[in-house]
């Protein structure tokens, strides 16, 4: 029997499968509807300390190998989410509330009120493309970084983990102040930076110009960052980007990846992708001899 359950922490998982930051996940419904469909745990739409529109359409793009979107982090506020999420607790898989803020002090405000509200663990968005003064701004600096993760480490007793972002020439340094402020976990990656432009209105497509890539295209760069973290960090490190099918999850695992987030998969394959790359994942281990996840964790470094 192959064993599928992972840990992060506190946050134990029956299968290393959680739904990523940003779709489908705005209302406590549809975050019981993605833990029915299979997802080990759910990630939250990222959420700010008061209501914020994001930017007006159109603000997603579907491109060959993926999305290119600038949302604009679009959400109701602390206040209101922290409702929505208390009406599904107890749940029946752990959700970690997604956060994003302007300052350290606020991150541990909207963290505090989220573990109140049953959230089992932070995930801290430092890596946002498109969100001017917050997310990738702060992301890319480790000592930003570092007052961040301790400001809210020192606020709440639930694992704290924080959203990387590719667009950065050294990764790994990020990740290391995240783990030296005491960080429970790394997320690699976040979207890329990108842009569409339509040939007819001559002019990027995006009402915010620049957006973030997701999607399969991605996923070998985030590959690749998982990787290189893996070798410089003891934390456990989260792995998103480009996950479709269970190839693209034993990608993750191999290069060091704890457990994976799926985002755009849910939308171009739909909720059933959960429970696809699960037993595939499953079918998998089985055939190649690998006991449990952990088994076959960073195997591609040896
Ligand atoms: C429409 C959309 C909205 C997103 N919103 C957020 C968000 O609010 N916070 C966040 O940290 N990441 C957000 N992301 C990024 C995803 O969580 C994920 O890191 C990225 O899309 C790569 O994974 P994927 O290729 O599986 O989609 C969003 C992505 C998409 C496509």
């Amino acid at each position: 029997m192959t064993d599928l359950t992972v840990r992060i922490a506190s946050i134990e998982m029956a299968n290393p499968s959680m739904l990523a930051s940003g779709i489908l996940d705005e209302t406590g419904e549809s975050l019981l509807r993605m833990m029915t469909a299979g997802a080990g745990a759910v990630v939250t739409k990222s959420i700010g300390l008061a209501a914020h529109d994001g930017h007006r359409n159109p603000c997603i793009v579907e491109i060959p190998t993926g999305y290119v979107n600038a949302m604009g982090l679009p959400n109701p506020g602390m206040e209101e989410f922290a409702e929505e999420l208390s009406s599904i607790m107890p749940s029946p898989a752990p959700v970690v509330a997604s956060i994003y803020a302007a300052s350290a002090e606020d991150f541990a405000l909207i963290a505090a009120r989220m573990e109140n509200a049953g959230a089992a663990g932070i995930e801290l968005n430092l890596s946002c493309p498109h969100a001017s003064g917050y997310g990738m701004e702060v992301g890319i600096d480790p000592a930003s970084v570092s007052r961040i993760v301790s400001a809210v480490k020192d606020a709440v007793k639930v694992p704290v983990m924080a959203k990387l972002t590719p667009n950065t020439a050294d990764i790994v340094s990020i990740g290391k102040a995240v783990q030296d402020a005491g960080g429970d976990a790394v997320v690699a990656i976040n979207t890329l930076k990108a842009m569409v432009i339509s040939p007819e209105f001559a002019r990027p497509v995006l009402s915010n110009r620049y957006g973030g890539l997701s999607g399969p295209a991605i996923k070998p760069v985030g590959v690749r960052a998982v990787y290189d973290l893996y070798k410089s960090l003891d934390i456990p490190i989260v792995g998103v980007g480009g996950i479709e099918n269970w190839r693209d999850a034993a990608e993750y695992i191999m290069a060091g990846a704890t457990c994976f987030q799926v985002g755009s998969a849910v939308g171009r394959v739909g909720p059933e992708v959960f429970k696809d790359i699960t037993a595939g994942l499953e079918l998998f281990m089985d055939s190649y001899g690998y006991p449990d996840v952990e088994s076959m964790r960073g195997v591609a470094h040896e």
